[in-house]
């Protein structure tokens, strides 16, 4: 019964993924293409993102992040990278901004193409790209990256802080969130996958903890080792103005690898963000989590669809080519 139930769902994954396929020919055909104008530009972002990130692998999170953020607020319009002005707090400076990273490898691909194809690729596609090629670095290629996109002229930090989907969030709202942006429950159980790699820093955590209803508790859902664990490594927090906020791998003893463990550590009641931990209260989310869990092959080329889904949120676009993603022309 029990197996059968999931053959079945095995079944309704894969034919969610042809079905993405066919979207994923919609999304190419969308985005214009003219990656005709500048044809080194894929070499050179891959080999700039390779580089960058053999030496740092903690950029891969970190760039896959970037491009995460910059899709949910207002499209994939390179958002993101716009520097505050006097007059204007960016996207940049909004709360949820703070683990995000990896500006510097952007802005050396832009610098490159500037002197190879200048004014034909958008900050926005570089983000998209440096997104694939860091996953990629370790696991090669898993999605097609449309290029295409304008660089849009506005920067919100009201508008991250209102679309970005919360690490406080519960499911429904989390669902929300991803329908809001045209994304369904598989794109945001594939998605929460990216917690594979990277780390998340104990503020985001430390109500979960230490004050879960107010009375000094620490949230039940999360295993009680683990959780002890993880009191521990965040109880020096606040107790100065100086201290680092201590950073956690969000995939824990894998925080390094880009595989199906996440799900592994889901399921054993790891997931360190509520938003995580929301993935197991409903049937569907959690039934799909274990089909990701135990089918690499399948996870990935899921992760792969929607992030394609993601890269296409916003469309072109209208906008421009910016010379420097730091600023509007
Ligand atoms: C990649 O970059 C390195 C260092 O910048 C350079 O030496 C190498 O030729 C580049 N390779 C390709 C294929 O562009
Ligand atoms: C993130 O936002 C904070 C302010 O909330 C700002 O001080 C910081 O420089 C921003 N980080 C990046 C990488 O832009
Ligand atoms: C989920 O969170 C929202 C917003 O905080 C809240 O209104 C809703 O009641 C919550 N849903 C469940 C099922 O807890
Ligand atoms: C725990 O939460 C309650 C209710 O929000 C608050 O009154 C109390 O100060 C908090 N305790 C600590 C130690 O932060």
């Amino acid at each position: 019964m029990a197996s059968s139930r999931r053959i079945l769902l095995l079944v309704m994954v894969r034919v969610a993924i042809i079905i993405g396929m066919m979207r994923i020919k919609d999304v190419d055909t969308m985005i214009m293409t003219t990656i005709k104008g500048c044809p080194q530009l894929e070499t050179i972002a891959r080999n700039i993102t390779w580089t960058r990130v053999a030496a740092d692998p903690t950029l891969a999170p970190k760039l896959l992040r970037l491009h995460f953020h910059d899709c949910f607020v207002r499209g994939c319009d390179a958002s993101i990278l716009l520097d505050s002005t006097a007059s204007n707090s960016a996207e940049k400076d909004a709360i949820p901004n703070q683990t995000v990273a990896g500006y510097e490898v952007i802005d050396e691909i832009k610098a490159r193409l500037e002197v190879v194809c200048p004014s034909s690729v958008s900050c926005a596609d570089i983000v998209a790209l440096a997104a694939r090629d860091a996953v990629s670095f370790q696991v090669g290629p898993m999605w097609p990256v449309s290029i295409g996109r304008k660089d849009g002229r506005v920067s919100s930090s009201s508008e991250a802080s209102a679309n970005l989907p919360s690490p406080f969030s519960n499911f429904t709202t989390l669902l929300q969130d991803f329908k809001n942006k045209g994304l369904d429950l598989q794109d945001l159980v594939a998605l929460s996958g990216a917690h594979t790699i990277g780390v998340g820093h104990c503020g985001l955590i430390s109500d979960r903890l230490f004050n879960f209803t107010g009375v000094g508790d620490t949230d039940p859902s999360i295993a009680r080792v683990y959780a002890s664990l993880l009191r521990a490594k965040c109880s020096n927090l606040g107790a100065n103005n100086n201290v680092v906020d201590p950073a956690i791998e969000m995939d824990p003893g894998s925080g390094s690898s880009f595989d199906t463990h996440y799900y592994t550590a889901l399921r054993q009641n790891q997931g360190l963000f509520e938003s995580d931990a929301a993935l197991l209260t409903d049937q569907r989310s959690a039934r799909m989590s274990r089909v990701f869990e135990t089918n690499r092959e399948l996870f990935f080329v899921a992760f792969g669809q929607s992030m394609v889904k993601m890269g296409a949120i916003g469309g072109v676009g209208a906008g421009e080519i910016r010379k420097n993603c730091h600023v509007i022309n």
